[in-house]
């Protein structure tokens, strides 16, 4: 029967689909706001330009679970949480050093995500800010750790000191970073953190509206954020600029870019769904990546990334995305390419909890219908006559 009796749904009648719920309104929130014609991006109504010249990664935590920024003595308690609930269980540890290690390391840190709800399985379920905190403060544990087992190296056991950024690269590096990495990392963590009904939320949320858990949806959070359409344009952009590193010094990243448009490729770290204008996120990661890249020698990469985005913008107005100076960011930084989407999910995970949060509170279950375009009443044939 093709008329639902309840939603008076008729699916022959059905006038047209948005093929990739384009403008569809699933969901009210006080996490973020975007403005696509304008390039505002506001958390919990503070202009992401303010949080990121006045805030740290932290105090955004804080104000995405609580929608409110925290007095001092609120985070420093939160700080303490964080930086004691690092350490990973056993259990992780074991699976760490037994994956493989030519394993994705997005693939990694999400089945490391799902087992890591074995670590609070005393906490009552409704314990949402309390689980939000332990995966946030584990995340970077799992992500440096596989790096350094892979390459042959021990993990270095987390700092219970210092801030998510700084205790990250400290792991990653085995060593303390100095104050300049520490702040470049922790304004990418805030540039990364929410971003409105992204599919990776979006996914968040509906695993969620099933009244399922927290790891659940986070784990399909991060499944989500690993594809190049979405957080792994970051380590596609930077293959990119690889590739073009390959034709040597003199690369003409022009005739690179057109060519790849010829062919009707995309240009990874361009173009969104919501942005019409410049990515503000890209314009302090820009800042960042002519910066580091100067002090890092990289200079080439910078200037490649410049006659790209002009390419782009004069062949076919289209503008930057975050993932687009994050990579040459994390680059410059000493990253390794196929980690830069898991630092992209270590800052995200502040937004999909966010939104647990806010979705578990006032709850409906997620769930559209589908346009069928298939034959009906069929006859059937038995497997012997087929
Ligand atoms: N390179 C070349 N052409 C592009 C690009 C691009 N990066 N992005 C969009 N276009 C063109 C596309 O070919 C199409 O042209 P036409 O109408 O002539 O066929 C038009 O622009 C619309 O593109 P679309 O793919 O239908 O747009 P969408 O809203 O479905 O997709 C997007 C948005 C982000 C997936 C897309 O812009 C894209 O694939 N970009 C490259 C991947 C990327 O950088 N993703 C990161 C997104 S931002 C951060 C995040 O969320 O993780």
């Amino acid at each position: 029967m093709s008329n639902d009796l309840h939603t008076g749904f008729d699916e022959t009648k059905y006038p047209y689909i948005n093929k990739g719920l384009e403008g569809i309104v699933a969901f009210s929130t006080t996490k973020s706001s975007i403005d696509g014609q304008s390039g505002e991006l506001i958390y919990e109504g503070y202009n992401i330009d303010e949080l990121a010249e006045n805030s740290t990664f932290e105090e955004v935590c804080f104000l995405l679970w609580n929608d409110r920024l925290p007095s001092q003595e609120e985070l420093d308690a939160l700080q303490e949480k964080l930086q004691t609930r690092r350490e990973l269980p056993q259990v992780i540890i074991d699976y760490l050093h037994s994956v493989n290690k030519k394993s994705n390391p997005m693939a990694v840190l999400r089945s490391a995500v799902s087992m890591l709800s074995e670590s609070d399985i005393d906490l009552p379920d409704d314990s949402f800010y309390e689980k939000a905190i332990n995966i946030t403060a584990k995340m970077p544990t799992i992500i440096a750790a596989f790096s350094r087992i892979r390459s042959g190296e021990k993990m270095v056991a987390p700092l219970s000191e210092g801030s998510t950024a700084y205790n990250f690269l400290y792991m990653l590096n085995g060593e303390r970073p100095g104050e300049q990495a520490e702040k470049t990392l922790d304004l990418c963590l805030i540039l990364h953190a929410e971003h409105g009904m992204n599919a990776s939320t979006f996914t968040c949320r509906a695993i969620c509206a099933t009244m399922s858990d927290m790891y659940s949806a986070v784990t399909g959070a991060i499944g989500s954020l690993k594809g190049p359409l979405h957080g792994g344009a970051n380590t596609a952009v930077m293959n990119t600029l690889l590739e073009l590193a390959e034709q040597g010094e003199n690369a003409d990243a022009v005739a690179f870019t057109k060519d790849k448009l010829k062919k009707k490729e995309k240009i990874m770290g361009f173009g969104h769904r919501v942005y019409k204008v410049f990515d503000p996120r890209a314009y302090h990661l820009q800042k960042m990546a002519k910066k580091l890249s100067e002090e890092t020698g990289q200079e080439r990469m910078y200037k490649w990334s410049m006659d790209m985005l002009n390419t782009m913008k004069s062949e076919k107005n289209i503008d930057p995305n975050v993932d687009f100076f994050s990579a040459t960011v994390y680059y410059s930084m000493g990253i390794q390419p196929d980690l830069f989407t898991c630092i992209f999910a270590m800052s995200r995970i502040s937004g999909w909890t966010g939104h647990f949060i806010e979705q578990a509170k006032n709850n409906r279950l997620v769930r559209p219908r589908a346009l069928y375009v298939g034959e009906k009443n069929k006859p059937y044939v038995s497997i012997s006559e087929r």
